[in-house]
Order: C-alpha cells, then sequence, then structure tokens
C-alpha cells in the first residue's frame, strides 16, 4: 500500500500530510486558520498583571492563566459568550526560566510560581459572530484560576476516614489545591470534572512511615518531588505528613459558571492516576463516568451513580458523582483466528449498593487505595488507558490505549495484542442492551495505530492505502454527527512526526478513514480536543511546545504562540474555517 501523502479528502476537508518532528508551526487543513485563545502567563481578569518573564512571582501567576493547558472544554452561555475551562497539567520549569536549565535548583519563589501555575483555568469568552474568533473577556464574572491552594471538599464515602486527616485538616474533608489535571469531562449538567494523573511524582516518600511501603510501591513516588515542592510545604514530604497524599489521585468537580463554588474531590470515583473521566446518563437516569488510569498495565474503570440525574437541577446533579458503583473492566478475547482483535468483557464491581467487593478491604479502604483492589478482582492489564469516552451518537465507548514500551512477547493478549507496543491502539466497548449501567459488554479494537504500511495495524477495516499514519492516541472527543477525533501524545519519538489531531468516522461507510486534520508545534503534545458546540470550531490544547531532550530556554525549539516574547507559552487554540461556517461537512443540514 502507498500511504497518500497529502491526505484524502474527508468530511469538506483534505487532510493534512504528516509534519517532520522539528517544524515550529501550527499546520491546519487547506482553507482553515488558527489562533490562540488563551495562554500561559495572560492576565486573568482585568488589572491582573502580565507575565514578566524575567521577574515572575507566585502572587503574579495565581492571577495569571496556568502552563501546560490539556483538557479543553467550552461551554455556550449565549449565541456568541461561552466559558473556557482548561487544565494546567504541569510545568516544564527549563522553559519558564532560562536560569533553571543548567540543572539549577529554582528558589524558593520558583517553587512556588510552578505550584500556582497548576490547576486549572476557567475564563469568559466572546466573540463578534459565529465566522469570528473568540476572545477572552477580561470582565468576565467567571475569570477564575484553581491552584494548589485553591479549597477543595472532599466529598464520598472516604471523606473524614482516619487516612484523609492531616496536621491542617484533622477532619479529612478539605483538600487543598489539585494538581497534574490531565483530561476531563463536561458533565451533563455542566460541571468540568478533571482527572489527577501523576500525582504520585509531587509526594517526596524519603522517610515515610514503614508501613507505607506497599503503597509507595504501587502509586510509585520517588524519594524527592518532581518540582522540589516538599523544600516549601512540609506537606509535600511524606515523613512529615503522611496522609496528604491519600488526598490526591481523584476525579474533581467544578462548577465554571460560578467562580465563588468550592470545587470537589470525589473519592466514590477511585484513587488512582486518573486520566480523566467522562460521564453520560444511562437510559434509567443513573449517571455512568468512564475512567482510565494512565500507567502501563493498568486498568479501566466505570462509576454508576446512586442517585438519578434529574434535567435541570444542578445543585442535585452535583451530588451524583459522591456516591455509587465503582467496577474494573476484564476483557476477554475470542481467539485471534477469525482475524480481529475482539471478545467480551466483565465489568467487576470494587463497590456495589454502598459495600467493599473486596476481600479484606473496607469501602474507605478500596477507594483509596484502588489499584491494590482492582489488582485482588483480576482486572484486564491494559497498554496505559488514556482517555475514555462514550460516543453520544451510537452509544459505544472509545477507550485510548497509548502505547506499552514494557510489554512482552508473553503477556500479548487479544486486547492488548502487541509486544512493545510503541503506536497503540482504541478498544471499543459496547454495553450489553446498549445499557450503560450493564455489567457485561462486547469490545473490539477499532483502530491499531501505527504507519498503515506496517502489517500489524488494523484502521476498522478501511483500506489502508487511504488512511493516515498516526501513534500514541491519547484524548478523544467527539462532533455532533458521532466522528471519532483523537488527539497523539509521543509521536516525535516513534514515526517522528509533530503530535496531531485526526478524525475517524466509526460508522458508515467510512468507518476507519482516519485523516489528520491539524498538527502541533515542535515538541508539544496534543490535547483537548473540543468540537464548539456550534460546529464551527475545533479546540485543542498545545502541550508543553519546545519540550525535548537537552531542551535550549534560551533558544527554544518552539516560540509558539509566536508573541515576540522568544518562549513558548503553551495554551489553547481555536480552529475555524476562513470565512467561517461548519469544520466538518457532511452534506446533511443539522436538524
Ligand atoms: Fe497526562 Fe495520560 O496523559
Ligand atoms: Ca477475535
Ligand atoms: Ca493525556
Ligand atoms: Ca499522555
Amino acid at each position: 500500500a502507498n500511504v497518500q501523502a497529502e491526505g484524502a479528502e474527508i468530511l469538506g476537508f483534505e487532510g493534512i500530510a504528516p509534519t517532520p518532528a522539528d517544524v515550529d508551526a501550527v499546520k491546519v487543513p487547506a482553507g482553515f486558520e488558527w489562533n490562540a485563545t488563551s495562554y500561559w502567563g495572560q492576565p486573568l481578569k482585568a488589572g491582573a498583571p502580565e507575565l514578566d518573564f524575567e521577574n515572575q512571582t507566585e502572587a503574579a501567576q495565581k492571577e495569571q492563566v496556568g502552563y501546560n493547558a490539556d483538557f479543553v472544554t467550552v461551554i455556550p452561555t449565549g449565541d456568541n459568550t461561552a466559558i473556557l475551562g482548561f487544565n494546567n497539567e504541569y510545568v516544564n520549569p527549563e522553559l519558564m526560566w532560562q536560569s533553571v536549565a543548567d540543572g539549577e535548583d529554582m528558589t524558593d519563589e520558583q517553587i512556588k510560581v510552578t505550584m500556582a501555575a497548576h490547576g486549572l483555568t476557567i475564563i469568559g469568552l466572546k466573540r463578534k459572530d459565529a465566522d469570528s474568533f473568540y476572545e477572552h473577556d477580561l470582565s468576565s464574572p467567571v475569570n477564575r484560576r484553581i491552584h494548589m491552594h485553591t479549597e477543595f471538599a472532599i466529598s464520598g464515602p472516604a471523606a473524614g476516614h482516619e487516612l484523609m486527616k492531616t496536621s491542617a485538616d484533622p477532619t479529612g474533608t478539605v483538600a487543598y489545591g489539585t494538581n497534574n489535571n490531565c483530561a476531563g469531562g463536561l458533565t451533563p449538567w455542566g460541571t468540568i470534572i478533571s482527572g489527577e494523573e501523576n500525582w504520585h511524582g509531587y509526594f517526596a516518600s524519603a522517610g515515610a512511615p514503614a508501613e507505607m511501603a506497599e503503597e509507595i510501591e504501587r502509586y510509585g513516588m520517588g524519594e524527592e518531588g518532581r518540582f522540589q515542592w516538599e523544600k516549601v510545604e512540609d506537606r509535600f514530604s511524606m515523613a512529615a505528613e503522611p496522609n496528604e497524599t491519600h488526598r490526591f489521585g481523584y476525579i474533581v468537580e467544578i462548577d465554571p459558571a460560578d467562580p465563588t463554588s468550592t470545587p470537589v474531590k470525589h473519592t466514590a470515583l477511585g484513587r488512582f492516576k486518573h486520566e480523566g473521566g467522562n460521564t453520560i446518563i444511562a437510559a434509567d437516569g443513573h449517571a455512568v463516568t468512564y475512567m482510565g488510569d494512565d500507567e502501563r498495565f493498568e486498568y479501566v474503570y466505570k462509576f454508576v451513580s446512586k442517585d438519578k440525574y434529574v434535567e435541570g437541577d444542578k445543585k442535585h446533579n452535583m451530588t451524583l458523582l459522591s456516591e455509587g458503583d465503582l467496577y474494573v473492566a476484564t476483557f476477554t478475547g475470542d481467539g485471534f483466528e477469525d482475524g480481529v482483535c475482539d471478545g467480551t468483557g466483565v465489568w467487576k464491581p470494587l463497590v456495589k449498593d454502598g459495600k467493599s467487593m473486596v476481600d479484606g478491604m473496607s469501602v474507605a479502604e478500596v477507594l483509596i487505595f484502588t489499584r491494590m483492589a482492582a489488582d485482588k478482582v483480576g482486572a484486564t492489564k491494559m497498554d496505559r488507558p488514556e482517555d475514555v469516552e462514550p460516543n453520544p451518537v451510537n452509544g459505544r465507548i472509545y477507550a485510548a490505549m497509548t502505547n506499552n514500551s514494557k510489554r512482552s512477547p508473553s503477556e500479548i493478549d487479544e486486547p492488548n495484542p502487541r509486544a512493545e507496543n510503541k503506536h497503540g491502539h482504541i478498544v471499543e466497548i459496547a454495553e450489553a442492551g446498549g445499557d450503560h449501567t450493564a455489567t457485561e459488554f462486547q469490545w473490539a479494537l477499532v483502530l491499531i495505530a501505527g504507519d498503515p504500511n506496517d502489517p500489524d495495524t488494523y484502521f476498522a477495516g478501511y483500506d489502508k492505502s487511504q488512511v493516515a499514519p498516526i501513534s500514541c492516541p491519547d484524548n478523544v472527543a467527539f462532533d455532533s454527527k458521532g466522528n471519532l477525533w483523537i488527539a497523539t501524545d509521543g509521536m516525535p519519538g516513534t514515526l517522528g512526526h509533530c503530535d496531531a489531531l485526526y478524525i475517524m468516522p466509526v460508522d458508515g461507510e467510512d468507518r476507519g478513514k482516519l485523516q489528520q486534520f491539524l498538527s502541533v508545534p515542535a515538541g508539544a503534545e496534543c490535547c483537548g480536543p473540543w468540537i464548539g458546540y456550534d460546529g464551527t470550531s475545533v479546540f485543542i490544547a498545545v502541550q508543553h511546545p519546545g519540550e525535548v531532550d537537552d531542551a535550549s530556554p534560551a533558544n527554544p525549539v518552539s516560540k509558539f504562540p509566536y508573541d515576540g516574547l522568544g518562549q513558548p507559552r503553551p495554551g489553547v487554540v481555536e480552529v475555524k474555517r476562513q470565512g467561517g461556517g461548519p469544520v466538518i461537512d457532511t452534506g446533511v443540514t443539522n436538524s
């Protein structure tokens, strides 16, 4: 097969060709244009300070857009107004300051700046009309930063447990800050949920109590914290404040419309390296949230709320994630002989009807040490579960397995069919009877990523001479027609291409016809994505532009968003057709 270098026509645009990994540009299809909507260091509201690159302070950063945007959501509040919410997953000190580059330690103030640059950014947007780009409304009342000193309520069965109590919070019900918020979702009731992913890296395990050895092993805390936070706050030292670590690793929920609201950490959805969560209302009204634990050989989970969704009652609906059943997935293959990777699966309960289903563990222990609980019930070890999201049109669930360099030939199974899986794959799950609360499902791999010339790739059976190369699927999203959008994290290291955003129909005759929509600058990962509610915008995050081995802080490989500062500033990009109009052209009028 000969892969089409320039991409093929799909849904009204021409797919773009792969971008060599050293190209510092945002590439979009012919006839499209892009705009940087919001990026690191911009003032959050009128009167907030501009970024003073050489003299950053914690106080200024708390009033500025955070670093390393990941999950992106855009919530309409009118025809031409909206709320933009995005995660600020982590930071690149070597690109935030030229002085940190040579391996020098950060100053205490620099460490505090990194704490303030984590969390989430929520801003108001306005635009002239549907054909224009959105702009940050500096006077919007919703403009807000969530950072490492924002107070969170701890909810659910583990709230108040002995393992949650610290010297700053003897009640075990109030947490301070969120970090490593990776992917996320917009709930049907209009709140943002996001996953605390690699939080373990922020805790220094040196001198931790001996009884924490098993959890340190299973969750992977190192001797020192990733950004030296333990130097400025004792709580990041497990010797000084052992339980603080039990208060991170959750799905958090934020009401972006109310800047005075207290965000919540939901223990009922378990504690692991949450990639994110996506929620759908089952036919009988229960809220069902699908989740991945992003590490090699980890698991896919789902939560089913005890109570039911009530249309229009946000206050009630914001209690749904506080109580319910937690399940972990097992995937069984039906044999490779049929030529496709597929089979059946079971959602195994960890907590059900308020009771622990795991021998020797209380409900609170299952929810705090969820990885150990899932080990005990024999969940299926997957190739790094990232975004897991239900398709609102066909009802099936799509789970991105980004890659797994450590899977050995003897560990191959049908749901993870390749050893040293460099390129990743996507699992398509159909719940029994189409019921999201079901405990059994069928599954099939819909994409086995890589260079389509490679015989072990699979594009849902589509003609591989007509599809684009792709590697390391991470974030997924759907447009209003149910087409799957896939953003990647890691292609520079596998295919030698810039990370990118793709579209792949999953129903009809074009099922599997994957085409590339855009690529992000050198060193960046493509996050988001979010398809604007009126179909005229695609939003993505350009995360960690310029992040390469041996990055030169004085001359970074990316200067996105090309504002003249000379340093990369991660942020959110909106893509539109020149002159406006629907991004995808299905030839069908929206009903
Ligand atoms: Fe933050 Fe799993 O990517
Ligand atoms: Ca099979
Ligand atoms: Ca991710
Ligand atoms: Ca990732």
